[in-house]
């Protein structure tokens, strides 16, 4: 029986027939009256193959005549229907990244690690924004041929580990897959056949998601410590898979797997550099300002979200004057803020401790003087995990610690903010 698979333009134009109808996704009426079931109609929605003539009748009583449309056909064929490509994708959840450019060293190492190398495990961490997802969304369309199935799932939409094995069955093990798990054990095990047996990318992204916040970086959340079986599972269980694991914070685990010398690979994200910022800026190679350019990704650590905010705002508040932005007073703004603070809110109270002192020194400060302004224990890993958040940075050399411009100003206005009120 042939089977078909819809295109990310397909969905969309079923996604507006469905509004249309008054129906959620996956709604028992429309599976009833496409004679399948809600399964089914979430594997559409994945982009999974299903049969062609249920596919057809998902597209006609949703009000979508011409279903040939909605198809994602193979790149090599004549628009035949039945044959979809070999591999399977589920992007369930992901952000669009058409629009990706740069990151080139980057791409290179992950494609020898997983490609190459052959890792199991390998950890992407950043700040917020700086780019994690688009990378790795990128990575896998470039090399999705090589897999038989590429699966994308943010941590965020799981209450449990059980509920998330339970959904990778479902696409790795298709009508097979268990509506329940009898154990936890049972479910991994089941997962690892499945990675045997078929090659899978598979992503799980916003990590920080199962992290606990109020402590140093990288404890499991109370009710999440199960996640550890599954990274250790899939570190060392002997498969054929992939899993790239995305996060603003990573498991502590996932080090002593690397230290081990498991094939775990890691990758700590920093900011774009100033060619592919121009290429975001749609800017010429003659672009005038480009020192300019370059201090304004300084200044915002290459980070993409927040300089697609700031250019927003060069372009519309300055009228595209780069210097009068650079020399206005009002570097940090609510979008930033907001985003900075999502990280400062996870911090334990000691790593707050140094980052306000760091943020009232003038000059980059030494161990022994950050010990001596906050005379407490346990300094080494608290600055330690600071440094991992992204938040702290260490000079070369004799090392010392600072934090960057805009970090430091929004921790100086916060504390002001928060002697106002007192
Ligand atoms: N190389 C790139 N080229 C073009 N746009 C990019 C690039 N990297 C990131 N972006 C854009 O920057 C924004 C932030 O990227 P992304 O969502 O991947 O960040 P993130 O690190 O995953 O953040 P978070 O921790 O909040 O999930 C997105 O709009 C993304 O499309
Ligand atoms: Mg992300």
């Amino acid at each position: 029986m042939a089977s078909l698979k819809a295109s990310e333009e397909g969905l969309r134009n079923v996604d507006r027939a469905r509004k249309r109808k008054g129906w959620n996704k996956y709604d028992r009426a429309w599976s009833d009256l496409a004679a399948t079931s809600v399964p089914t109609l979430k594997r559409f929605w994945r982009g999974i193959p299903i049969q062609a003539e249920t596919f057809q009748a998902i597209c006609d009583v949703v009000g979508v005549d011409d279903w040939e449309k909605i198809v994602e056909w193979g790149d090599n064929d004549d628009r035949e229907p039945g044959t979809s490509k070999p591999y399977q994708v589920d992007w369930d959840g992901a952000p669009d990244v058409s629009a990706f450019y740069g990151r080139n060293t980057e791409l290179t190492h992950l494609k020898n690690w997983i490609l190459d190398n052959e890792s199991r495990l390998v950890a992407i961490s950043g700040m917020g924004g700086i780019g994690k997802t688009a990378l790795t969304i990128a990575l896998a369309k470039s090399i999705q041929e090589r897999f038989e199935t590429i699966i994308y799932r943010s941590l965020k939409q799981f209450t449990s580990l059980t509920e998330l094995l339970c959904d990778l069955l479902q696409v790795c093990a298709g009508e097979d897959a268990p509506d329940e798990l009898a154990s936890l054990e049972i479910g991994l095990a089941r997962l690892i056949r499945q990675l045997s047996n078929n090659r899978c990318l598979l992503i799980l992204d916003d990590l920080e998601a199962i992290l606990r916040g109020g402590e140093l970086i990288g404890s499991y959340r109370p009710d999440c410590q199960d996640y550890e079986f599954l990274f250790k599972r899939l570190a060392d269980a002997p498969h054929k898979s992939c899993l790239v694991a995305i996060g603003r914070e990573q498991p502590k685990d996932l080090k002593v797997l690397q230290a081990r010398g498991f094939k775990v690979e890691s990758l700590s994200l920093s900011g774009l550099d100033i060619e592919t910022a121009k290429q975001i800026f749609q800017l010429s190679d003659g672009f005038a300002e480009a020192a300019q350019l370059q201090k304004l990704i300084e200044l915002y650590q290459g980070n993409p979200l927040t300089l697609n905010f700031v250019w927003w705002k060069i372009q519309n508040l300055f009228a595209g004057n780069l210097s009068e932005f650079l020399s206005s007073a009002t570097l940090n703004f609510d979008d930033i803020n907001q985003l900075l603070e999502e990280h400062f809110d996870r911090l334990s109270d000691l790593e707050r401790q140094i980052v306000c002192c760091l943020a009232s020194a003038p000059e980059p400060l030494s161990l022994n003087e950050l010990r001596e302004k906050i005379g407490a224990s346990g300094m080494t890993d608290a600055i330690d995990s600071t440094i991992r958040r992204g938040i702290v940075k260490k000079t070369m050399g004799d090392p010392r610690y600072t934090l960057d411009r805009i970090v430091k100003m929004y921790v100086n206005q916060q504390a002001a903010r928060a002697s106002t009120r007192n």
